[in-house]
């Protein structure tokens, strides 16, 4: 297997690669082999192993048995099958935990967690740093020798379960790193608002993170550096991993981390501390008990879409570590059905066509004990045959064609993107006046990009953020950024002055860096960027109706939150609203600006909002396919397959149509495709039958 070194952020292997999850020190020894030949008979080419396992070695603090994955290993090796390494901190030992209860995370109380679950530890302890550091590196300097170790995964899913940390020494580091930033008291006072309610600090050893405050609130400005805080924190523990395992790693291993999780900045973790990121893709959450709203209606599973997205914003080409295989369960919290007969298949299709080149299933075997005993892997407890192994043979067969055809480094294509940015991520979770309302606006955009088949990306800011890399998009829809800094915003004005277009919605552009309001014209600098003034605002309670908006005679919905306009320099007004105390009043206000144009529309983004936009805007859905039923995905990935001697490319695209529902669905092409999974041709009205997809391949030159 040619994976090379991982330069781009993309996970880089040459074919589309099925693994799984496996847990040598879950079953006797006696079963390793036999698992192995079956996973090999059913496409497997890869474990992913040891992320719990401190246990297994070093047992006892300081009694080391770093060889305990060798027979394992050894077999492994002989059968040819490839393993991704784990560092096992996310489950310290019993041992260890007694022993130096500081380690442990705590709740706003200070009440410490405790054994018992996972992810019970916090980052910032020196202890936990030296015995980790300790472990790792005698790990990478055993483990990184094997020929079939592929890569390292840090830890598992950090920050699931647990996203705050109020140990010791998180307040202690927190005060460090406050102190880093801000240099003095009296700076760190004016940044934090702290004359407010008498919050001013005299003394360092006064700061902290949140505790037990009344109502569970805090002082917000500080809330956001204690967000900011604990992703440094994630990244300077994952960063520690890194180079404990890089002097070891061998030219084409890599570092990566599983899952995508609150209160972490992925952008920088990729590339400074990983080489690419890969994802736990679950949609079976749609069908469960704990459904989230994004989950209504005919978007269930396709929700993993809009996760899917935001990984492709982090790596363009990725891994999924762990794929849904059966029914998920805890035997506490998470109740979820068998996925039917085609929809493991289908889940799989959804994250390649998304841009996953590696699938690894989770797991191999359903473990009969401990607290996941309901979440099922491909084999059942019995360990005999069943229809989930049966479906994966066909999966892998399809996988093989997938690479045959070269799908395997092919990008995923949108020409549109929701620009996100982490500090209104987490001063928004924070923040009800804006963060709910940036929520619902991305479903709506969501909900219409899906149903009218537009493929969409997230961009997500990072320092290095250029107009000219903004510029591979042709509209950028920006919902709510209450936090827009001069330079996001001098950035986003060249970015329209070569051509793009930027859609900002109410809300936008009131607050500082740290979250406060300055004293200055609402929307701060989007204003010139839309030649807009925000002259009056109002959340639309409970007693007031939907706001409407006419936009060229057409009715459209202005939701949630609106900021009534006034019109500024070369701003042109587009339309007014009409159901309120500001009925006739602008709406929604644009500005040119050299070839590109920006919009400040006074209302959140309802999937009503955002189809007035697409229609008004001109937004195209993907090629090639003239009709394409509500309840079915479109997604478009391409690549280069050659240089013709002219200069111009041979582009080949790969469209998969995805039918999320159990009926069977037609779509209309528009022109004759191959069908890559079946091997068939299609033209004209296709049928899919429930839970069916199909990958249709041409070639542009
Ligand atoms: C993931 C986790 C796995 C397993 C799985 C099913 O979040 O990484 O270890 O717990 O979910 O719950």
């Amino acid at each position: 297997m040619d994976i090379s070194k991982q330069k781009n952020k993309c996970w880089n292997l040459d074919q589309i690669t099925l693994g799984t999850c496996y847990y040598p020190e879950h079953w006797d020894s006696s079963l390793w082999r036999d698992d192995l030949i079956r996973m090999k008979e059913h496409g497997i080419q890869v474990v992913r192993i040891a992320e719990f396992a401190w246990n297994k070695f070093e047992p006892r603090e300081g009694e080391f048995t770093i060889g305990w994955f060798d027979p394992f290993m050894k077999i492994a090796e002989e059968e040819g099958i490839s393993v991704i390494f784990c560092t096992p901190t996310a489950t310290p030992p019993a041992w260890l935990t007694e022993k130096y209860p500081e380690v442990l995370n705590a709740d706003a109380q200070g009440l410490l967690y405790r054994h018992g679950l996972r992810r019970h530890y916090n980052y910032t302890s020196p202890k936990y740093w030296e015995l980790s550091r300790r472990l790792i590196h005698k790990l990478a300097v055993h483990y990184c020798s094997y020929s079939n170790v592929i890569g390292w995964q840090l830890d598992n899913e950090i920050n699931c379960e647990m996203a705050e940390f109020h140990a010791e020494s998180d307040h202690k580091a927190f005060r460090d790193y406050m102190r880093m930033k801000f240099e003095t008291l009296d700076n760190l006072n004016e940044k934090m608002g702290t004359t407010f309610w008498n919050q001013t600090y005299t003394d360092w050893e006064e700061i902290h993170l949140r505790r037990h405050t009344v109502g569970g609130f805090n002082n917000p400005h500080m809330e956001l550096e204690g967000k900011r805080f604990i992703s440094y924190a994630a990244y300077a523990f994952l960063k520690m991993q890194a180079e404990a395992i890089r002097p070891y790693l061998k030219e084409d291993q890599f570092i990566t981390t599983n899952g995508i999780f609150p209160n972490v900045d992925y952008q920088r973790l990729v590339p400074e501390v990983l080489d690419f990121i890969t994802y736990d893709n679950y949609p079976d959450f749609a069908y469960g008990m704990d459904a989230n709203p994004r989950q209504e209606g005919n978007l269930k599973d396709r929700n993993s879409s809009f996760n899917l997205a935001r990984v492709r914003s982090i790596s363009p080409v990725f891994g999924i570590m762990e794929q849904q295989s059966g029914p998920g369960g805890w035997t506490g919290r998470i109740l979820q059905p068998m996925p039917k007969p085609g929809q493991m298949r289908l889940w799989t299709m959804q994250a390649i066509a998304h841009g996953a080149d590696y699938i690894g299933y989770f797991r191999w075997r359903t473990c009969g004990y401990g607290t996941e005993i309901y979440w099922h892997g491909l084999n059942d407890y019995s360990n005999g045959p069943n229809r989930r192994l049966e479906e994966l043979k066909t999966i892998h067969e399809e996988t093989v064609r997938l690479s045959d055809a070269g799908l395997a480094g092919a990008r995923y294509q949108a020409n549109y993107a929701i620009l996100r940015d982490y500090d209104n991520d987490w001063d928004g979770a924070e923040d009800k006046m804006y963060g709910p309302l940036a929520d619902k606006s991305m479903d709506g955009w969501f909900r219409a990009f899906q149903h009218n088949h537009i493929p969409f990306d997230f961009y997500y800011w990072r320092d290095e953020t250029t107009a000219e890399e903004l510029g591979q998009y042709e509209i950028l829809i920006y919902p709510h950024p209450a936090i827009l800094t001069r330079e996001r915003a001098d950035i986003l004005m060249e970015y329209m002055k070569n051509g793009g277009t930027v859609i900002f919605g109410s809300r936008t552009g009131y607050k500082d860096e740290y979250g406060r309001c300055p004293m200055r014209p609402m929307p701060g600098f989007a204003g010139e960027l839309c030649g807009v003034r925000v002259k009056d605002y109002t959340l639309l309670g409970p007693d007031d109706d939907m706001e409407y908006v006419s936009w060229e005679g057409d009715r459209m919905e202005a939701p949630w939150f609106n900021d009534v306009l006034e019109q500024k320099e070369g701003g042109e007004i587009l339309a007014v609203f009409q159901n309120n105390y500001y009925d006739g009043e602008p709406a929604l206000i644009r500005k040119q600006n050299g070839k590109g144009w920006g919009y400040y529309f006074g209302g959140g983004f309802s999937e009503d909002t955002a189809n007035g936009f697409i229609q008004k805007l001109g937004m195209k859905p993907v090629r090639g396919v003239s009709h394409v039923p509500a309840e079915v995905e479109a997604a478009l990935r391409s690549k280069t397959v050659m240089i013709q001697t002219d200069g111009t490319e041979v582009v080949r695209n790969y469209l998969f149509l995805l039918n999320y529902t159990k009926e069977e669905k037609t779509v209309e092409l528009e022109n004759k495709f191959e069908d890559v999974l079946s091997g068939e041709t299609l033209t004209g009205q296709v049928k899919l039958p429930g839970y069916g997809v199909v990958c249709l391949m041409e070639e542009e030159r």
